[in-house]
């Protein structure tokens, strides 16, 4: 068994069916107050208004059908017709021993996520992207499906025709360059680009070279991305990102698609021609002056942009990668684009009603100012500098710490603080990064929970001996065991509705019922039975504090 949860749901809708000769969804949920007992359902209510019924005679006629007796105590009746459910200890312990697992589900989900572009550093937005896709691909897995990652890498289009023009007029040697390099590059080139007709021209023509794929061209594109690659893996490691150069398909993998992208459309009567441009207008998306919104698929210039090579990518997922769902982490600004790609997809048969794509969508990340984080200058604040800067406040709190070792300390405490931070709140928020907040050791901050594991390893070093947990007395000890059956069903719940905040506020009150269970059940200092028990406790809390900051792609160190 383990997961009670369901079992008790399934009794109820059993109950239901044998009182009322109905199946419901009883909406068994965790009790909000002790004095409810574990569990609580509103289905009297529910039934006793469909019917016209007092809801207390429809609660006392479910309860009398209900056989639970084997799994808690009597059920209860309160106020209205709330129907209580309180697990019986025996039940509590065995379902804290037996933890739930999933097993597979046969089902693969694509995780589009992180996607920074060549020959730019990697900002913030790329940061909440590679820590939310990190976290749901984590979820994903744990819970049974199969995931493919997929980091939609930016290396493609005029930008970079531009540039290769213009390392050749400065007669610059590609290898030359590194990422700042090519920034500065991208810079100047835009400059001249904007500025001087026949250099735009040259730029043009240079971008059909590299689209047809003409071997110089290429060369010294393949240069600028592989530096930026190579840039982007630092920063994937500092951060302890599951992303690998395998898992890089970037837009130019699209590139042979994209003619045929376009063939099909229009073989299917959904391209109109605007101002030389290939666009499909869907019915329903308008602009704010009620103009239609156009899919530019292929533009004037006769190039294919950003929304040819997502309908590419849309199609390959399906096809190819075989996905049953595709999920897509990026900032809420492409809400529009994605809703246009994923109707358009579906109207051309690319996206079957059967695989569900979802934009996961995010936030902005804030200054201290309460806009959009950049430098003092205006300009993006790099990443790297930012993740160090926080590994170097974290290493700063250690100080003077006996038996830590502080560099590795410093670096799961600092990246694991602004992770958290960035995952703690619904990810539709916009937050302010304020490293003081979250390196804090107390509130609902990443090293609260870190401390909290590293306690509990303490503790059990401690000990010396395992326990098993047979007795669950104090209301403390309950409560906390009671939490740590809900581990499964919240990573479910983050699986289904790809909320990792969830997680974060789950761990967040076993860590606070861990401190209640501290102050009042001592766990050293007490003996037989109920040492052993407590010890048990204390290691089943590890474990789910453990699993779950490592879901959230957070090391747990043993001490700090
Ligand atoms: N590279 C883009 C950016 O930095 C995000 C790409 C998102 N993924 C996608 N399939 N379009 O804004």
């Amino acid at each position: 068994m383990s997961a009670v949860l369901p079992v008790l749901s399934t009794r109820l809708s059993a109950a239901a069916l044998a009182a009322f000769g109905t199946s419901y969804d009883p909406e068994l949920r965790s009790s909000t107050k002790p004095e409810f007992g574990h569990y609580q359902s509103n289905l009297a209510l529910r039934i006793g208004n469909a019917l016209g019924q007092s809801p207390r005679d429809v609660a006392a006629r479910l309860v009398a059908s209900l056989q639970v007796e084997d799994l808690c105590q009597t059920p209860e009746i309160a106020g209205p017709g709330f129907i209580n459910l309180t697990l019986l200890p025996e039940t509590l312990a065995k379902a804290v021993n037996e933890p739930e697992s999933f097993t597979s589900r046969g089902q693969r989900v694509v995780v589009d996520y992180s996607q920074p572009n060549v020959a730019k550093q990697m900002h913030v937005g790329h940061l909440r992207s590679t820590v939310i896709g990190d976290a749901l691909c984590n979820v994903l897995e744990f819970a049974g499906y199969d995931v493919i990652r997929q980091n939609h890498v930016g290396d493609w289009g005029t930008q970079y025709g531009m540039m290769i023009e213009q390392l050749l007029e400065e007669g610059l040697a590609a290898e030359s360059l590194d990422l700042e390099g090519l920034q500065q590059l991208y810079e100047r080139s835009r400059k001249h680009f904007d500025a001087d007709g026949t250099f735009a021209d040259k730029s043009r023509l240079r971008v059909v070279a590299l689209q047809s794929g003409d071997p110089g061209t290429r060369a010294m594109w393949r240069h600028m991305v592989d530096v930026s690659l190579d840039d982007f893996d630092k920063v994937y490691a500092l951060l302890g990102s599951n992303l690998e150069r395998t898992d890089v398909v970037g837009e130019s993998a699209y590139n042979d698609d994209l003619p045929r992208v376009v063939a099909e459309l229009e073989q299917q009567d959904l391209l109109t021609e605007s101002d030389g441009a290939m666009c499909a207008f869907l019915p329903g998306f308008l602009g704010r002056d009620g103009d239609p919104l156009p899919v530019i698929v292929r533009k004037s210039d006769g190039g294919f942009g950003y929304s040819a090579t997502d309908l590419a990518a849309v199609r390959h997922r399906v096809s190819t990668l075989h996905a049953d769902r595709i999920v897509y982490v990026v900032d809420h600004r492409q809400a529009l684009h994605f809703d246009m790609i994923f109707t358009l997809a579906g109207t051309a048969g690319w996206l079957p009603a059967t695989v569900p794509a979802e934009h996961v969508s995010f936030g902005t990340v804030l200054g201290p100012n309460g806009k959009p984080f950049k430098t003092r200058e205006g300009g993006t604040v790099k990443l790297v500098d930012l993740l160090e800067s926080a590994v170097s406040r974290a290493d700063a709190l250690l100080a003077g710490r006996e038996g830590v070792d502080r560099a590795a300390t410093a670096r799961a405490v600092g990246i694991g603080a602004v992770k958290y931070a960035d995952l703690s709140s619904d990810r539709g928020n916009d937050y302010v990064f304020d490293l003081d907040r979250m390196v804090a050791m107390t509130g609902n901050t990443g090293p609260y929970l870190q401390y909290a594991h590293a306690r509990l390893t303490r503790l059990l070093a401690k000990a010396g001996t395992t326990g098993e947990l047979t007795e669950l007395k104090d209301p403390a000890e309950q409560r906390l065991a009671l939490l740590l059956t809900g581990f499964g069903a919240t990573v479910e719940q983050v699986a289904e509705t790809l909320q990792p905040h969830r997680l974060c506020t789950y761990l967040y009150d076993v860590a606070s019922a861990l401190s209640v269970f501290y102050e009042q059940c001592p766990v050293l200092s007490s003996e037989g039975a109920t040492r052993a028990s407590r010890i048990a406790l204390c290691t089943a809390t590890r474990k789910v504090l453990q699993d779950g900051l490592g879901l959230l792609g957070i090391e747990a160190p043993d001490a700090m």
